[in-house]
């Protein structure tokens, strides 16, 4: 009898398709992963793989961003009700109502969002790319939605004046500067890594900022052999894994993003058996959608 794991390979040739992974899910899906990575790298595949299904371990935005890159191709996420409590801050409907109310700006709308919210927008933007994206656009004051502590992180760097969306990551906004301060007592030797959805009173007192795979590059190439991680604890998996010989601390072990753990290898397989749980975007919001994506992913080389 063969195991999950081997069947679920098996069916993935079979069906011409490909397992994205997001660098928080669980070890199980990590370890089966075609790819596994950040939201950025995750898209940029998902809109140049030539497999006909994409599998998508992660939560439903990212489905729908692939679905948007790849209308030919069948986009399915093995557990429908994965979401994202900050995508679901923001509602198109909310957003039309904010840009009429404004000067006309660029809208730049990070990746966690719904589709219908990035078919308003100028340009999408990922915690990878945001201040390279914001410095690319021939205007000095915008509007960033949904997570604020992106928006302000990104002023910070660029000195735009960018108005924001009250939104913001419920795991990421779990972190206090008193946990840090636990995690540096208890480990003063190690570098603190935070990702730009913590509060800006966390980055302010961070030794890196990056994104889940920004902060993998980091521990891979540093010189120093211990980090507290600061940000969800899913990536400490792969952080340990590629780095047997390095030490990694969660900065808070409350960081857990249980929308991020619902997919377990038995839905995957089923999900590929059935090819169930298709999340298609309507082509009168993909097109605009498409745009925003499109132009971030230009911008990203
Ligand atoms: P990145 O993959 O861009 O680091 O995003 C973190 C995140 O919260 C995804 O849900
Ligand atoms: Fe959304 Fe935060 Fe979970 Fe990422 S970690 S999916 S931003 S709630």
């Amino acid at each position: 009898m063969n195991s999950v794991a081997e069947k679920i390979r098996a069916l993935l040739q079979q069906r011409k398709a490909i397992l994205l992974v997001h660098n928080y899910q669980p070890p199980e899906i990590q370890d089966l992963a075609d790819l596994c990575g950040d939201s950025l790298e995750l898209s940029i595949r998902a809109a140049q793989t030539d497999a006909e299904v994409i599998v998508f371990c992660g939560v439903h935005f990212m489905a729908e961003t692939a679905s948007i890159l790849s209308p030919g191709k069948t986009v399915l996420l093995p557990r429908h009700e994965a979401g994202c409590p900050m995508a679901d801050m923001i509602t198109a409907e909310a957003l039309k109502h904010k840009i009429a109310s404004m000067a006309p700006m660029p809208v730049v709308t990070y990746v966690n969002s719904t589709a219908d919210v990035k078919a308003l927008s100028t340009v999408c933007c990922t915690s990878a790319n945001a201040v390279s994206v914001v410095e690319s656009l021939d205007a000095e004051e915008l509007l960033m939605t949904p997570d604020r502590n992106l928006a302000r992180y990104t002023a910070s760097r660029t000195g735009k004046k960018i108005h924001y969306w009250e939104g913001y990551c419920p795991i990421h906004e779990r972190l206090t500067p008193e946990a840090v301060q636990l995690a540096r007592d208890a480990h003063p030797e190690a570098v603190f890594m935070a990702h730009p959805e913590c509060r800006p009173e966390i980055l302010e007192i961070a030794d890196v900022i990056a994104s889940t795979s920004g902060m993998i590059r980091h521990a891979r190439e540093a010189d120093q052999r211990s980090f507290i991680v600061g940000t969800e604890v899913g990536l400490l998996y792969p952080l340990q894994k590629e780095n047997p010989d390095k030490e990694f601390y969660p900065a808070s072990d409350k960081m857990v993003c249980r929308d991020m753990k619902r997919i377990a290898p038995e839905d995957v397989l089923r999900c590929l058996e059935t090819m169930e749980g298709e999340v298609k975007v309507p082509e009168e919001i993909r097109v605009p959608a498409l745009r925003a994506v499109q132009r971030m992913i230009e911008l990203s080389g």
